[in-house]
């Protein structure tokens, strides 16, 4: 038996998708722990290109199960419009994803409070993904959510609909909110929704259970990064869920002593979306092209990435809050063209050195990165699949990583298609997937 999390080592975007598309193929189930459709996660399979924000990037394989566990929020009509793109394109969506009943609905009102809650005064601004994430989960933790199963129980739907919806009029007065919302057309198109996924819908920790004892190879596909996690990333600029690995537990219902590895994906440089942040943030000329060579544009929202240098106190810290057996070092090929590559070997607040992540986004914008450079390889290394093969400066930059991280670069990403990655023979990570 094997179990493992994938999820991302930074502020997400690490190149996941491409990571979990391949690995899938030796696991029989994928499930997705956390977040919803702010999530986009891009996968090349020849000339497709599949973008899944939603369902997890197992439903690919065939004969793969996907799952869409308890932590994850669902918007129904992005569901279903993701559904129908991927059915279109060949997949066998409805015959493989199976989704939790305890999982919480997304409405179009949790997108208007949203955009409400941004906009006003004396509120730092996060920049979200507008996807009615935040105001979703708060329902949830607020114990006035409303989950899939509730959505089959016709009589006790209405009701708790109504009381929610009683709540957001309220809100939307309060907050002179002048967006027209038709409660009552959503509950009626949210109940023909759910009648369309029905079957689909079941308790998810228990199919996960069965099919572990039955042997079956469970991998966990986090979504976003650990810097966006609600607790250990840079708050407030985080994402509303759990991110971290921890996350694929509550996430699913699966407990910790089933977990037999944990893997970290994050980009041989930086990027981050939104507001928030960032000590190793390159504004110049060099993180233009990080973004020009990386395609450093968002896969859900489009905004391009903010983009900078692999930061080693940063993975330090997602290493230590995720315990990683491994890493994926994805998108090496974009740095081939540098002449040397920068890296943050360490933090200085007023002068002096930081050795824990500070716990304040204003003490993180502070930080003055210590940096090294090393010499780039300025040659090709797209598709490269042997590490062997790898320049020597690239296997240099590789090993510096490794030995700053202190975790092993199991695998490494040469290019967007399945086959350009190099799992290193021997490495922890072979041994997980
Ligand atoms: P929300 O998840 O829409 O609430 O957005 C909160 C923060 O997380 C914003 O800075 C978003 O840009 C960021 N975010 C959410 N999902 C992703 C993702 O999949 N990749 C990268 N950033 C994300």
């Amino acid at each position: 038996m094997s179990t493992v999390i994938v999820l991302g080592a930074q502020w997400g975007d690490a190149g996941k998708g491409k990571v979990v598309d391949l690995f899938s193929e030796r696991f029989d189930i994928v499930a997705r722990y956390q977040g919803g459709h702010n999530a986009g996660h891009t996968v090349f399979i020849g000339e497709k290109k599949f973008v899944l924000k939603l369902i997890p990037s197992g439903i690919l394989r065939p004969g793969v199960e996907a799952v869409i566990g308890n932590g994850v929020v669902i918007d129904l009509a992005a569901l279903l419009q993701e559904m129908e793109t991927l059915e279109a394109m060949g997949i066998a969506v409805s015959k493989n994803l199976r989704i939790s009943n305890r999982a919480h609905v997304i409405f179009p009102f949790h997108r208007l409070i949203e955009k409400m809650s941004e906009a006003r005064e004396n509120r730092v601004p996060i920049g979200t993904t507008s996807r009615g994430i935040g105001p979703c989960y708060e329902d949830k933790t607020g114990r006035r959510g409303i989950r899939m199963a509730d959505l089959f129980d016709p009589e006790s739907f209405r009701t708790m609909y109504d009381v929610l919806a009683a709540d957001k009029k309220t809100l939307a007065d309060t907050f002179q909110l002048n967006e027209e919302i038709d409660y009552a057309a959503i509950r009626q198109q949210t109940e023909e929704y759910a009648a369309r996924i029905q079957s689909l819908v079941c308790d998810t920790a228990v199919l996960l259970h069965d099919a572990m004892s039955h042997g079956k190879r469970v991998m966990f596909e986090g979504a976003q990064g650990t810097m966006l996690d609600v607790d250990h990333g840079t708050y407030p600029f985080v994402t509303s869920s759990s991110a971290a690995a921890g996350g694929a537990c509550t996430g699913t219902g699966v407990p910790p002593t089933k977990i037999n590895g944990i893997i970290g994906v994050s980009k041989a440089y930086i990027t981050r979306v939104g507001s928030g942040p960032f000590p190793t943030e390159s504004k110049d000329a060099a993180g233009d092209l990080l973004r020009r060579e990386g395609n450093e544009f968002g896969a859900v929202t489009g905004r391009p990435r903010r983009c900078g240098w692999f930061d080693v106190p940063l993975l330090r810290y997602t290493a230590m809050v995720n315990g990683f057996d491994s890493l994926v070092i994805t998108k090496l090929d974009v740095l081939d063209h540098l002449d040397e590559i920068p890296v943050c070997v360490g933090y200085k607040l007023c002068g002096a050195d930081v050795h824990e992540m500070p716990a304040t986004w204003r003490a993180l914008e502070m930080i003055q990165p210590v940096y090294e450079k090393l010499p780039g390889w300025r040659t090709s290394t797209r598709g490269i699949a042997r590490y062997e093969q790898l320049p020597e400066r690239a296997q240099s930059y590789l090993k510096f990583l490794e030995g700053k991280t202190g975790v092993e670069v199991g695998g490494i990403s040469t290019g967007p298609e399945r086959n350009e990655t190099i799992i290193r023979p021997g490495s922890k990570l072979d041994g997980l997937i």
